[in-house]
């Protein structure tokens, strides 16, 4: 495995990451056409990459090898107060939104993730990360927890966790 930067053409993979996010139970409560037509849900995809977006994604194999399925990513986007993602605290401030393919979890790809998304994010002069997890879904939570993030607020049946990079 090896990690690289996202880039404007996978646009298509974080589509399909994103739902894995949406489904984290297991169960196929929303479906990728469904999801594509959910303005909330365009929100973390729509005009990727734009000029703030930030991602890293993990690749099967060697770094150089061509062609390897990709395995998960991990991705930062700022939404706007009058169009806030679910875990909006401000306009800098930009949310996550991860997944690892459901065969492939609870191997480190996460954590490994995770951590070069914050490197990049603290290299590039971000304040701060936002997130939001809903309850019950406590492998992501102690990920979360073991890198930093602590709960700032709470919407429906998730709460909002911030991580403060620089003061
Ligand atoms: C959340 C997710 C991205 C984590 O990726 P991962 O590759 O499974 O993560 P890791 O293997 O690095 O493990 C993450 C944590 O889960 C723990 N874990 C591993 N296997 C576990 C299991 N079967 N049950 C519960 N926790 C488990 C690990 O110990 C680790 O905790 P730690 O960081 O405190 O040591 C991945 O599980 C996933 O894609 N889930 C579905 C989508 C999702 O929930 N996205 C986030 C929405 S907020």
């Amino acid at each position: 495995m090896h990690l690289r930067d996202a880039v404007p053409s996978d646009a298509d993979l974080l589509a399909e990451l994103l739902l894995e996010a949406y489904n984290w139970t297991g169960q196929q409560r929303m479906g990728h056409a469904a999801m594509l037509a959910d303005p909330h849900a365009r929100r973390y995809l729509d005009g990727w990459m734009r000029p703030r977006d930030l991602g890293v994604v993990a690749v099967d194999g060697a770094a150089g090898s061509v062609d390897q399925p990709a395995l998960g990513a991990a991705w930062l986007r700022t939404t706007t107060r009058d169009r806030p993602g679910y875990g909006y605290v401000a306009d800098d401030v930009p949310e996550l939104s991860m997944a690892v393919r459901a065969g492939r979890r609870g191997a480190g790809l996460g954590g490994a993730l995770l951590a070069a998304l914050l490197d990049r994010a603290r290299a590039s002069g971000t304040r701060a990360v936002s997130l939001s997890v809903e309850d019950g879904n406590d492998r992501a939570r102690a990920l979360y927890e073991r890198h930093g993030f602590g709960v700032v607020g709470r919407t429906g049946g998730s709460d909002t966790m911030l991580l403060v990079l620089a003061r």
